[in-house]
Formats: C-alpha cells, sequence, structure tokens
C-alpha cells in the first residue's frame, strides 16, 4: 500500500558471515504475523547482500546496499554500481547517508544522480537527508534539510521509486533524539515539500526517520505524525531489538 510503514535496517561497515544467522531469524519471525503489517528491509555490507538476499527469496524481507555509483559500469575502482546491486539480488540503495556526505564530500548533485541510477536500475532509492547540530542550533534545520532535498530528488521521484529518510545527524548513533513534536514538526514539513514539487506523487512517498531508533522509543516515534517508518542503524544488528522495532510500526 502507498505509506505502509517500513521499518530498515542500515548495518553500516558491520556484519560478517557469521552474521547470517541474525537475518534468517528476521526473516523467519517476519513471514508470520508482521508481514501483512510492515514492510521491512536490510542493508548489509556489500559482501553479505548476495547471501541476504538468497536467505529472504520469496519470503518478504527486502535487501538493499548503503551506496551506489552513478554510473552502470566503467573504470572506477573499489565502486559498485546500482546494476550490480539489482544483480546480487537488491531491491533498494541508501544514498546521500550523512555518513557518505560528511566521509566522501557527496554533494546533493552526487546523491541526486545515484537516485537516478537507482531508478535505472530497477532499486528504491532511500534517500537521506538531516540537519546538524549546528545547523539545528542556528535556527536552520528546514533551510538545510528543503535544499537537500530540492537538490537530492530527482524531478520524476515517486513512491515506487524514493523513500526519503530524515535523519538529524546529532540523533545518529548518540542516543539523542528529537523530542516527538521535533519530530512531527520537521517530517509535516518534508511532506509540504514532497507535495508541492511532486503533487499527488510526492505525496505517497514514504518519509522515515532515523537517528537513536530503539525497542524502547520506537513506539512514540513511529506514532508520530507524517513518520512512515524508521531507518534503524545501531539497533538493527541485533534481531530481537529490530523485530521489536518493527512490532511497534505495526
Ligand atoms: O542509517 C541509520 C542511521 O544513521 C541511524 O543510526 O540508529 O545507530 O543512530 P543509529
Amino acid at each position: 500500500d502507498a505509506r505502509k510503514k517500513l521499518v530498515a535496517g542500515n548495518w553500516k561497515m558491520n556484519g560478517l558471515a557469521a552474521s547470517a544467522p541474525e537475518f534468517v531469524r528476521i526473516v523467519g519471525a517476519y513471514q508470520g504475523a508482521m508481514k501483512s503489517g510492515v514492510d521491512l528491509m536490510v542493508f548489509p555490507p556489500f559482501t553479505l547482500l548476495t547471501s541476504f538476499a538468497t536467505a529472504t527469496r520469496g519470503a518478504g524481507v527486502g535487501v538493499g546496499a548503503q551506496d551506489c555509483h552513478a554510473k552502470a559500469s566503467g573504470a572506477h575502482t573499489g565502486d559498485v554500481s546500482a546494476e550490480m546491486i539489482a544483480d546480487a539480488g537488491g531491491q533498494a540503495v541508501i544514498v546521500g547517508h550523512s555518513e557518505r556526505r560528511a566521509d566522501h564530500g557527496e554533494t546533493d548533485a552526487d546523491v541526486c544522480a545515484k537516485a537516478e541510477a537507482a531508478r535505472r536500475a530497477g532499486l528504491v532509492a532511500v534517500v537521506c537527508v538531516g540537519e546538524t547540530r549546528e545547523q539545528r542550533e542556528a535556527g536552520d534545520a528546514r533551510k538545510v534539510v528543503g535544499g537537500q532535498l530540492a537538490g537530492s530528488l530527482p524531478d520524476n521521484a515517486d513512491a515506487d521509486h524514493v523513500v526519503v529518510a530524515y535523519e538529524p545527524v546529532w540523533a545518529i548513533g548518540t542516543g539523542l533524539t528529537p523530542t516527538v513534536d521535533e519530530v512531527a514538526e520537521m517530517h509535516g514539513f518534508i511532506r509540504g515539500e514532497l507535495s508541492n514539487r511532486f503533487g499527488p506523487d510526492g505525496a505517497a512517498i514514504r518519509v522515515l526517520y532515523g537517528g537513536s531508533v530503539k525497542p524502547d522509543n520506537a513506539k512514540e516515534l513511529l506514532a508520530a505524525a507524517d513518520v512512515d517508518g524508521a531507518l534503524v542503524g545501531g539497533a538493527s544488528l541485533k534481531a530481537d531489538d529490530f523485530l521489536a522495532i518493527a512490532k511497534a510500526a505495526i
């Protein structure tokens, strides 16, 4: 359905072959009662993508990668294209995560090109935006997020190809979160920006919240107005925690 809640786990640079049973446990639990209530996706490191895609075959848990190159192939040592991710069994790719914006200097234009590559390859792009602590304290959070949305989303963005993740940088991995009111306020703003630019197509795009989502705060964050799911980092590494967050979305 449009805007059925989506809980996505970003494993970041974590996970070895020995972590596969955690994922298999997630898949097993999801197949039961959860499937009708929530969409689930896991974004392991590239090295585990194929084995996770095989493990979830037909079970409904989506898998994806954490980044892609904008080109389909070529002389780009160390990079992986959206086409390769699709070929490995992925259905989605995270683009523009703040760690990539910060660590690899990715610009909004880079992120937009990657989102377009995802669509070309038949992948959903999870496009990340979010302000730093300094930007929020300066009262610039909306301006920053609005600018990132304007620059990072392709003109043909729609709900079948794009998910937006709002991740305040200061909330990532810190245990800090905005208040529920602050989350609702920013998600309302993002919803408005999407509707203004893309019309009904934009109104259907899911907007996830990310940043220190845990089993004990998931229920209230996921219930905030205009929150269509969560992008979970640290807590997605343990099957029990991730499944508890997924249940909180139902
Ligand atoms: O992509 C996920 C986010 O960066 C959130 O990470 O849940 O560890 O704070 P976290």
